[in-house]
């Protein structure tokens, strides 16, 4: 076990499938505390029993919640809270693609729900943790599992909750480019406020994971055809234990990932008043 990560608390969530669970792992087999979050109580305990076996750490720690629902996730960072004083690195990963609007406990269309307003509250639950535990020295992090899906997004401000019209790709492109700029806003007011906080977002390649498959429909058939190209969830998870563990990036705020180098995101990521706008209405809707 390489011991880089020793005495740094983190948090993943959707630790038990795909990416999230190869970056918790990598995490725990560095020394650090890993809790992870999951939704299903039973898959999220085994998780947390084959992360300890694997990695020979006995520091993982589990929660259990459905992210897409803000008082879920406000009941999780509560948990975290109640048990850990720190929070050194936040993974903000838990995500998936709906071919069927869906709506949220909240009654927001769910792919918006759970890809953006979940890494959002969930980050600001944990905000002042991620400050004081953060030094000049060693940043807190908080990385952000974006997608190359944003390339095709627009922020539909008149329609955020894609009421009108529809379309699972689309919904998808909206939540993951929120996740960029979110994640640059956020970089903004933690360098404005001095605060020890790092934020990057990432694309992790596309992976043979759970992601897509539990849709019906030319979706699935469209992830069985292209499937055979995907990379391995070790290959796709490499980006994300960078920006959450390596000394190579110790400082580096406000950039996206893919490769495990900072590339250029679309135009529309780096929009200044799109992604401010985005974080008041964002505030407004996880009131
Ligand atoms: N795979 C790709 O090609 C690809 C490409 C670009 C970006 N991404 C991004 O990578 C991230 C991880 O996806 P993945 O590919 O690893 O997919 P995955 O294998 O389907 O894993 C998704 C994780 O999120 C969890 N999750 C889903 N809905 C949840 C909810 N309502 N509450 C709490 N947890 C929930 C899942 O839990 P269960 O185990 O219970 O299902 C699982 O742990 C996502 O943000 C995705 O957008 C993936």
């Amino acid at each position: 076990m390489i011991d880089r990560m020793q005495g740094k608390i983190s948090l993943v969530t959707g630790a038990t499938n795909g990416i999230g669970k190869i970056t918790a792992m990598a995490l725990a087999k560095q020394g650090a505390t890993v809790v992870i979050i999951g939704r299903n109580a039973q898959k999220t305990q085994e998780t947390q029993e084959e992360i300890r076996r694997e990695s020979g750490n006995a520091q993982i720690d589990y929660i259990v919640a459905d992210l897409s629902s803000m008082a879920q996730v406000r009941t999780a960072a509560q948990t975290f809270r109640s048990k850990y004083k720190q929070l050194h690195v936040l993974v903000n990963n838990a995500g998936a693609l709906f071919n069927e609007r869906q709506v949220s406990a909240d009654g927001y269309e769910m792919t918006f729900a759970l890809n953006h307003l979940n890494y959002f509250l969930l980050t600001h639950e944990l905000l002042d943790l991620l400050i004081a535990s953060g030094s000049a020295s060693q940043k807190a992090r908080v990385v952000n599992v974006s997608s190359l899906a944003h390339t095709g997004g627009k922020i539909d401000f008149d329609d955020l909750n894609s009421s009108k019209r529809y379309r699972g790709f689309g919904a998808y492109a909206q939540s993951k480019l929120a996740n960029i700029l979110f994640s640059n806003e956020l970089a903004r007011r933690m360098q404005q406020a001095n605060a020890p906080v790092t934020s990057n977002a990432l694309h992790p390649g596309f992976v043979a994971t759970g992601f897509g498959q539990g849709n019906s429909g030319i979706l699935t058939f469209i992830f069985k055809i292209i499937r055979p190209f995907a990379i391995s969830p070790e290959k796709g998870a490499e980006t994300s234990i960078y920006l959450a563990s390596s000394p190579e990036v110790e400082g580096v705020t406000g950039q996206y990932f893919a490769d495990k180098k900072a590339a250029k995101p679309a135009a529309q990521a780096t929009d200044l008043a799109t992604a401010q706008r985005l974080w008041q209405v964002s505030e407004q809707m996880t009131q």
